[in-house]
């Protein structure tokens, strides 16, 4: 595929977060197909954004993103719209008790500030795990967890963060680490979390997964 010349305009213009802009621009998309202003098909395997691999403009999506678009679109943050509300409700039905309470915010990089302000709010505490190889978003907390890129150049890193290995099926540093009961393998560790300790869960990004010569258990039969 040959790369779309409108591409030098974002070379020009836009500032990159990934390695790379993928070759072409995205005319429109559908269920897990995008189309390159050629009119050529690309099966998208991510379908979206990593931690919201929806698919593309599912019609019920797009029919309440318009809805709400005709009626209300912007609101300061001290007033509230029925689908706000409705939303939250229906959150609230879908998580496990007490958790009922939901903020909803713009990025995930803004969320998880918001989880770990909440988190050190709830333990009184301040200390951070981060996860090797993790992505977190580039805002100064979520990026001071984030092990995926550079911190070189950034000046100080959120004070108390430490980086402990990620989950790592076939190799795994942790799961020996961590000694659960015979009795009950998938129940909880038979080490518990140190007490005021809260788990905060975001999508972990495994950059470049096994390393070589590593297969994946049951791929070579073996
Ligand atoms: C697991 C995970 N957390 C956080 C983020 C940051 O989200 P955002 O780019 O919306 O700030 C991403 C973005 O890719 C992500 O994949």
């Amino acid at each position: 595929m040959n790369r779309d010349p409108l591409l030098e305009l974002a070379d020009r213009h836009l500032i990159r977060y990934v390695p790379e802009f993928a070759p072409f621009l995205v005319e429109r998309a559908r269920g897990s197909w995008v189309w390159d202003r050629a009119g050529n098909a690309v099966l998208d395997f991510t379908s979206g954004q990593i931690c919201s691999t929806i698919g593309h403009n599912h019609p019920r999506i797009v029919e309440a993103i318009r809805a709400a678009c005709d009626r209300v679109l912007h609101l300061n943050s001290w007033m509230l719209s029925e689908e706000v509300v409705r939303l939250a409700a229906r959150l609230a039905e879908l998580l496990p008790a007490p958790l009922g309470k939901t903020i909803f915010l713009n990025t995930g990089s803004e969320s998880n500030e918001i989880a770990m302000r909440i988190a050190k709010l709830a333990t009184g505490r301040f200390e951070i795990l981060g996860l090797e190889q993790s992505f977190h978003g580039l805002t100064a907390g979520a990026a001071s967890v984030t092990n995926s890129v550079a911190h070189r150049g950034y000046g100080p890193q959120l004070p108390g963060v430490f980086t402990i290995p990620a989950p790592y099926a076939y190799r795994c540093p942790v799961r020996s680490a961590v000694v659960r009961s015979a009795a009950d393998p998938l129940g909880p560790p038979a080490h518990p979390a140190p007490a005021g300790a809260l788990a905060l869960g975001d999508q972990l990004l495994c950059g470049p997964g096994p390393a070589p010569g590593d297969p994946a258990p049951g791929l070579t039969g073996g």
